[in-house]
């Protein structure tokens, strides 16, 4: 038998702020993704709650409990602890060395270009929020990633980061690995309001909600305004229910959208029915979640041994760049 050719593992970093319980559309968008990817790279995953205070620097008392959360989420969706350090930023300093370094080398026109900038720049303009894509191209580059799970928002920011990563190879010494974008297929998630599903928009339907809260939630959803009674023929298509359907029921094709458009299943039933199939796929996840909040010392315990592993990686990066830069002045 010829021997198996065995490619070398890769590294993936992805990162999101500490927003506390986590959603439908975050389970969808991002968790089940990275589970996905823990089994054919070395993952890690940071909880970036430096770069959640450019927005928030102000009241911080909840930040401890929303890393918490975030982080009970993360294991219940599946994310295993052995594959994939999970681990908080501010726990791993080289994180702020590499950003300071970095930060040297972009200028500030480059950042006041990039649109997530622009969008925020008058309520949002201090020093640190220009920074927020250096400090992300930091966090990248930190692990010498090679491949970085986000949605297409982040596009110019992973491209920036190669860009630093580029441009650092080139001034001192090839020490970084160009990072670049892994986009997936994101489905469409909208909220209660039929705008984007976010906690900001209070339009959400959290992992830690019960089931009662999710049928009561699903009950509030926006649905087909000229379905107004039984009876009505429907429009599937951009209703967010039905969007929801084509995730959580298995012949939703069949099954809701033709009764829909007769008229012959209204809102009511056709949201019980989803919110039927919704707990049902979220049922295990919600048990695992009930599991971890007992032991509240094994998440915090996985949150260090993430950082200890994160950092080893990290300070051997470190070193690394400070070879290339001549500045580990009691080296040989
Ligand atoms: N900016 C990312 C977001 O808002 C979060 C983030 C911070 C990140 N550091 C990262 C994502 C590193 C990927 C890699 O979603």
């Amino acid at each position: 038998m010829p021997e198996k050719t065995t490619k070398k593992k890769e590294t993936i970093l992805s990162g999101m702020q500490p927003s506390g319980s986590l959603h439908i559309g975050n389970l969808e968008g991002a968790l089940k993704n990275w589970v996905n990817l823990q089994n054919d790279y070395w993952m890690y995953l940071c909880i970036v709650d430096w770069h959640s205070l450019t927005g928030e620097y102000e009241d911080t008392s909840g930040l401890k409990e929303n890393i918490f959360q975030m982080a009970v989420d993360f294991l219940a969706a599946g994310l295993d602890p052995e594959k994939c350090a999970i681990f908080i930023q501010s726990e791993v300093k080289e994180h702020a060395e590499l950003h300071l370094i970095f930060s040297m080398l972009i200028t500030v026109p480059t950042l006041m270009r990039l649109p997530t900038y622009q969008e925020k720049k008058d309520t949002l303009d201090s020093y640190g929020f220009l920074g927020y894509p250096v400090l992300q191209a930091a966090d990248i580059c930190l692990y010498n990633a090679h491949k970085v799970p986000v949605g297409k928002d982040q596009e110019k920011h992973i491209w920036l980061a190669n860009d630093l990563a580029k441009r650092f190879n080139r001034i001192y010494k090839k020490t970084f690995v160009e990072p670049e974008a892994l986009f997936t297929q994101i489905p469409l998630i909208l909220g209660a309001d039929n705008r984007k599903m976010s906690k900001s928009y209070n339009n959400h339907i959290p992992l830690s909600f019960t089931e009662k809260q999710t049928e009561k939630r699903l009950k509030s959803f926006y649905t087909d305004p000229e379905k107004i009674h039984q009876g009505d023929p429907g429009h599937p298509d951009g209703c967010p229910i039905y969007l929801l359907h084509q995730i959580y029921t298995p012949d939703a094709k069949e099954e809701i959208a033709p009764p829909c458009r007769s008229g012959a299943l209204g809102c009511v039933d056709c949201k019980l029915k989803l919110s039927a199939n919704l707990n049902n796929a979220l049922r295990p996840i919600r048990d695992k979640r009930m599991e971890l909040l007992k032991r509240p010392d094994y998440v915090w315990d996985v949150l260090l041994t993430g950082a200890q592993r994160a950092r080893q990686r990290a300070q051997t990066v470190m070193e690394k760049v400070r070879s290339a830069m001549k500045t580990n002045y009691r080296g040989k």
